[in-house]
């Protein structure tokens, strides 16, 4: 019997597919994520496996897999997949790219908006009974609007936060590895190094994945190159930052704020110090949690595991090259 193992309860409706290909087996838990021995075990006998970023499918994972066909993560990121093993495996491996863009863009906004116009502190202040008068520089935040928006990383969500930010008559720079003709003409988002981006933004918004590449590329230089009056956004993976470094910015005051949706570790502990600047914002990695979006990338991610075992290429798969049609 064809075996598929699901790493979170998903909404029921979301595997209807799924099961009348498989014999699917689904953690029960919601919140917790499934014990690395469980995940291990049941991986060896599996034939798809359908994953949170929260599980890690790595060599030690994939080595003793030996039914396995698929790996269908319910997530755009795939840091948490060692992509090469399994291609060398021939096991194939799935995101959940352009479902998740517009709602992670729309947090993204919220994110920055929420950082630049101190909206948890405003709002605190109300339910706290601090709010005895108005007062002219009163929990007074910055602009957006007009601003330079400096976005680290222009794939999908980038571009679609790009696109917000010129509704608000924002300046829109960006950095990637290729350029994007595209967003360039469309709305005149302008190409710069690194190191300009960093200077010449009010708000930087890292939207760039996790790769050897990017991890700790927001570090001590990074924050200095950064204006004082700028706000740094994360919205893609904890591990392009150095956290240590973006907090002794905040403490130097080298920079006037964070909005924070991912962490170097995930839950971020209440502790941390991070967490005791009232200008950082920090949420529970929600971008892309919609219903919709949600429900949307769980179907999709099941999807593709049906499309792989019923030898069908699946609509977004990662390793192409190792998709075969007579397979
Ligand atoms: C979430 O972070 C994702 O990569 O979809
Ligand atoms: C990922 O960041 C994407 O471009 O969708």
């Amino acid at each position: 019997m064809t075996k598929v193992f699901v790493t979170r309860c998903v909404p029921e409706e979301s595997l209807r597919a799924l099961k009348t290909v498989a014999e699917v087996e689904v953690w029960p838990e919601e919140e917790m994520p499934v014990p690395r021995e469980v995940l291990l075990e049941r991986a060896k006998t599996a034939d798809g496996l359908l994953t949170m970023i929260s599980d890690q499918v790595d060599e030690e994972l994939l080595s003793a897999a030996n039914h396995l066909k698929v790996v269908a993560n319910m997530a755009v990121g795939f840091d948490n997949i060692d992509v090469e093993t399994a291609s060398a495996k021939g096991i194939v491996v799935c995101n959940t790219p352009d479902v998740l863009t517009d709602t992670t863009a729309d947090l993204t906004f919220i994110l920055l908006m929420a950082t630049a116009r101190r909206i948890l502190e405003a709002a605190d202040f109300v339910k706290h009974d601090k709010w005895k008068n108005w007062a002219p520089m009163l929990l007074a935040g910055s602009d957006i609007h007009h601003k330079t928006l400096g976005i680290f990383g222009m794939g999908r969500i980038g571009a679609a936060v790009a696109k917000r930010a010129s509704g608000f008559d924002m300046k829109v720079l960006y950095h990637n590895r290729s350029r994007n003709q595209n967003i360039e003409d469309t709305l005149g988002a302008e190409y710069v190094p690194f190191e300009e981006l960093l200077s010449r933004s009010d708000f930087v918004v890292c939207l760039a994945p996790l790769t050897k590449e990017t991890k700790g590329i927001f570090h001590e230089g990074a924050f200095q190159s950064m204006k004082r009056s700028a706000f740094f956004i994360n919205a893609s993976r904890g591990g392009l930052v150095v956290e240590e470094d973006l907090e002794r910015a905040l403490l130097n005051k080298e920079i006037a704020g964070a909005g924070l949706d991912v962490f170097e570790e995930e839950p971020i502990s209440n502790k941390h110090p991070l967490l005791t600047h009232p200008n950082v914002v920090a949420l529970p990695h929600i971008g892309s949690a919609s219903v919709e979006t949600r429900l949307h990338m769980v179907s999709l991610a099941s999807q593709n595991i049906v499309d792989v075992l019923n030898g069908d290429k699946p609509k977004t798969i990662l390793n192409p090259e190792i998709w075969r049609t007579e397979s």
